[in-house]
């Protein structure tokens, strides 16, 4: 852990406020609670181990010590709420960006959150807004979860078939802090997109989305329901046409692709 944490502080050095933990429930719940007494924006908490590691749709995040990197940051972007509603659209585009820089590893993006290799998931990312008592934002916490030396046994049965991690993808072991790195940098140019350059993230986005052009299964309110994927708007729904021509925006819920994560 002493090793870990000076490797992170040398690869993010003066760049962020920086929080090394060793076992955290969750580094959003932690971020959550540092962000509501005030503190800066980019303060970046970073945990060796998470022992509840929440993912999207109230699911969990499997986050075994010393394996995968487990990072959230605190942003204040002074941006109004539609605007910030694409965040997750952004940081995994920036995780996407992160992986190509570090290892040269190229990903596809499974919308919304979920960046993955050979149809098996290697990042997932949980973004969440506080508001002020005005209801004008006041932060957002982007969380990112990497599986970086996991082996397939390092995994929970339920996911182990679904999941990879960067160490299975590239034959050797990683050094997460070298990944750290790469990500808080391209966050920081997220971010900076974000307010005022949107377009050719957006962009680069829809390119590498394997959601977008497929037939998909929309998983809503405990309905399942199939669809045909269109497109992906700027504010980042989907943009589906359901089998009697129907078409519909998609702002949330699960989103299957045929082939991926064990839809058949
Ligand atoms: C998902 O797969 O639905 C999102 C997973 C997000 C996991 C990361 S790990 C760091 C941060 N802390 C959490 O509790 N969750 C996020």
């Amino acid at each position: 852990m002493d090793h870990y944490e000076a490797a992170l502080r040398q690869q993010l050095h003066s760049s962020c406020d920086l929080i090394v933990l060793d076992t955290v429930d969750s580094t959003n719940l932690y971020a959550k609670k540092l962000a509501s007494q005030g503190a800066a924006h980019g303060t970046v908490v970073i945990a060796d181990c998470q022992t509840a590691g929440r993912g999207r749709l109230g699911r969990s995040f499997a986050s075994p010590k010393g394996l995968g990197l487990y990072c959230s940051v605190i942003l204040r972007l002074n941006l109004p709420t539609e605007q910030l509603m694409n965040l997750t659209v952004f940081t995994a585009e920036a995780a996407r960006r992160a992986f190509l820089e570090a290892f040269g590893v190229e990903t596809g993006i499974k919308w919304i959150n979920d960046l993955v290799f050979e149809r098996k998931k290697l990042c997932g990312i949980l973004t969440e807004l506080g508001f002020s008592s005005q209801g004008t934002p006041d932060y957002a916490i982007v969380g990112i979860g990497i599986n970086c030396n996991h082996l397939p046994s390092d995994f929970p049965e339920e996911v182990a078939l679904m999941a990879t991690s960067l160490r299975q993808i590239l034959g050797r072991p990683v050094d997460r802090s070298v990944l750290a790195g790469a990500l808080i940098r391209q966050l920081t140019l997220a971010a900076e997109a974000m307010a005022h350059e949107p377009a050719s993230w957006l962009n680069s986005y829809r390119t590498h989305c394997v959601t977008i052009g497929q037939d998909v299964q929309l998983v809503q309110n405990g309905q399942i329901r199939s669809a045909h994927v269109i497109e992906m708007d700027d504010q980042g729904a989907l943009l589906v046409v359901l089998p009697d021509g129907t078409p519909e925006k998609v702002f949330s819920g699960e989103v299957s692709v045929r082939g991926m994560y064990g839809y058949q």
